[in-house]
């Protein structure tokens, strides 16, 4: 995956190709409508207000794609509360060469408080603000596992007679087994059945961890599809969640159309939240997407489309779009995980509009 994804010269996120919308093979909420940076800069915005305002206040988005999402909440900002604008500085991280060069295209840093920083670049606990990231964590590549007999093994990848072969051997690594063991997880146990397959994340961990390493104080921010620990170790989700995409169609062959599709799994929250509380990160919240919206404002959006003196084809498409951000079976169903760093308890306990709501199930 990591090499399918990420290879300099052949990976899916390297090469020139990738385009995230309706050119490319997926879309993610940014590239729908500038909705949801707005209604997000909106929930950024009151985060610096609990926190009193700091100057600056830092802004670190993580696997930026082609930075659309910055761009919309620069220039929400700018307009629309120019005293917080003049209080952000907007660091990306990002990995693929090729999608920086975008983002610098989109975001113009001689017109935006942009910078692009390496972790290693960003000093430790200096980050005041928020680290943010929209569909970065699904994009990780993963450990497969698998029940075979009575053991667990890690499926591997290799090369026979000029075809790709997965073949099963020992983990590589003693943190997966930490890792089920810190989620409560015996995938041993007889409700598992034989050739169950799952995933184990554990990049999203040690992002987590450089994460709480240049935290000084504030929140972080992570939207993504996924699950609790229990409904992502069902028994019954016996295929695991790794998915593929390519134009816009989805299947479950990562050895099929090798660098130029998408390879995504699923989030275990779960994972993050519990990794965060041994760094000594505050769950601040927890909702889902269609929820935050809402609280943040995109049903006055909707309720003000019937208001608006635009072309009947126009009102359909905003209409459309402004469904799709709340859809409970695609993104509205995303999870959106809030965890603070260094905050007193009355602002940890201030509610926070994008959290008033709080969810009743997690996205299937
Ligand atoms: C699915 S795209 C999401 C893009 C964007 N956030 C959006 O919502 O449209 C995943 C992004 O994460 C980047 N990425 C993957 N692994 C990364 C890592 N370890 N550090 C920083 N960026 C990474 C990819 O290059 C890509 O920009």
């Amino acid at each position: 995956m990591n090499m399918c994804l990420y290879d300099k010269q052949y990976g899916y996120y390297s090469s020139k190709a990738i385009a995230i919308g309706t050119d490319g093979d997926f879309f993610t909420s940014p590239s729908i409508s500038a909705d949801f940076g707005e209604l997000l800069a909106r929930q950024l915005e009151e985060f610096w207000q609990v926190l009193g305002q700091p100057k600056p206040f830092t802004l670190v988005e993580m696997g930026a794609g082609e930075g659309i999402l910055g761009k919309i909440i620069l220039d929400y900002l700018q307009k629309e509360n120019n005293s917080f604008y003049q209080n952000i500085q907007y660091l990306i991280i990002e990995k693929s060469n090729s999608l920086k060069e975008k983002q610098q295209q989109i975001i113009n840093p001689e017109k935006y408080p942009v910078l692009w920083k390496k972790w290693q670049e960003i000093e430790s606990e200096s980050i005041v603000g928020c680290f943010i990231s929209n569909e970065l964590m699904d994009a990780l590549p993963i450990h497969r596992i698998v029940k075979h007999g009575d053991e667990l093994k890690e499926i591997f990848v290799t090369v026979n007679d000029g075809k790709l072969e997965e073949i099963y051997d020992n983990f590589s690594s003693n943190k997966i087994e930490e890792y089920l063991t810190m989620n409560q997880v015996d995938l041993t146990e007889d409700s598992y059945p034989n050739n169950y397959q799952t995933e184990v994340n554990l990049l999203s961990l040690e992002i987590l961890e450089k994460i709480n390493h240049k935290l000084q104080r504030g929140y972080i921010l992570t939207v993504d599809y996924g699950y609790d620990a229990h409904k992502y170790y069902h028994p019954q989700r016996y295929e695991g969640t790794l998915k593929c995409y390519y134009q816009h169609r989805h299947h479950h062959n990562p050895y099929v159309n090798v660098g130029c599709q998408d390879i995504t799994s699923h989030v275990n929250f779960t994972a993050l939240e519990k990794v965060g509380e041994i760094f000594g990160l505050d769950k601040i919240g927890f909702t889902q997407q269609a929820l935050f919206l809402m609280g943040l404002g995109l049903g006055d959006r909707l309720y003000g489309l019937s208001n608006d003196k635009i072309l009947l084809s126009e009102l359909w498409q905003r209409r459309n779009q402004l469904h799709e951000l709340i859809n409970p079976q695609g993104l509205g169903g995303f999870g959106i995980l809030l965890q603070g760093k260094n905050l007193s308890d009355r602002e940890k306990e201030t509610p926070l509009k994008g959290f008033t709501h709080s969810p009743f199930s997690m996205a299937l």
